[in-house]
């Protein structure tokens, strides 16, 4: 069997470099470990700010002392200004998703303006920032890449929540997958996803993990966030 080991290794590089999911931990002796060491995690939310939904979202993250990170559509913002000023004053980071939610594929113009229009008003309602993005579908074009000014994330843990729209199976979904410093996808904009994100910070409480922006993951792993570079997990 040993020539068949560098041929998996080689496949498990492809793997991890092209934001493959995270693989649950194993524990050597078969037991739950439990650790005074804190473990990281980052929940991320897309496609809000959405009345209803991120509000309850907000105030549950509140109560638990717990931190996440919001990709916004920039044309749902008008009217909901305020929602977006809570998350920034509340801890939490507040990010890009495109202007109406298209796939950076287009022409470097069409991209730019996407991206640019979203920066705005952040910029206005937030004032100055690095508004980092989520490139709608996690896909951005080779071009597209090297246009984009911001540090980008995707994420190691997908529970489809648009999908299934039942929170106990996104819990699930979440819980079977994540290990420390996963970057985990969910919207804002299903209550489904906002009851099965705080079961999930509930849950996780417990073994000791703590919720964080994806900003305050990689700093927490002494990675120094790069321009144009896609994270799909805290170590970089
Ligand atoms: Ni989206």
């Amino acid at each position: 069997m040993r020539r068949v080991r560098p041929l998996f290794l080689c496949l498990l590089l492809i793997c991890l470099c092209g934001c493959g999911p995270d693989e649950p931990a194993v524990q050597a002796d078969g037991e739950a470990a439990i650790s005074a060491e804190p473990k990281y995690v980052a929940l991320t939310f897309d496609d809000g700010p959405h009345p209803g939904t991120t509000d309850v979202l907000l105030d549950g993250l509140r109560e638990r002392n717990a931190h996440a990170t919001f990709f916004l559509i920039g044309k749902e913002i008008a009217g909901r200004e305020d929602l977006v000023r809570r998350m920034q004053a509340e801890g939490h980071q507040v990010g890009n998703h495109t202007w109406s939610h298209v796939r950076l594929n287009g022409t470097q113009a069409a991209n730019t303006e996407e991206i640019q229009k979203t920066e705005t008003v952040l910029e206005d309602i937030l004032g100055e920032g690095t508004y980092w993005l989520r490139p709608p579908y996690g896909l951005v074009s080779e071009d597209a890449e090297k246009t984009i000014d911001v540090p980008m994330v995707k994420w190691s843990v997908d529970p489809r929540d648009w999908e299934s729209r039942d929170a106990g199976k996104v819990a699930q979904a979440i819980l079977a997958n994540v290990q420390p410093n996963s970057i985990i996808l969910l919207h804002d904009i299903y209550q489904t996803s906002v009851d099965a994100a705080l079961e999930v910070i509930d849950t996780l409480h417990q073994e000791g993990y703590q919720f964080v922006t994806v900003e305050e993951l990689l700093d927490i792993n002494g990675v120094t966030p790069e321009l144009g570079v896609l994270y799909c997990r805290g170590t970089g």
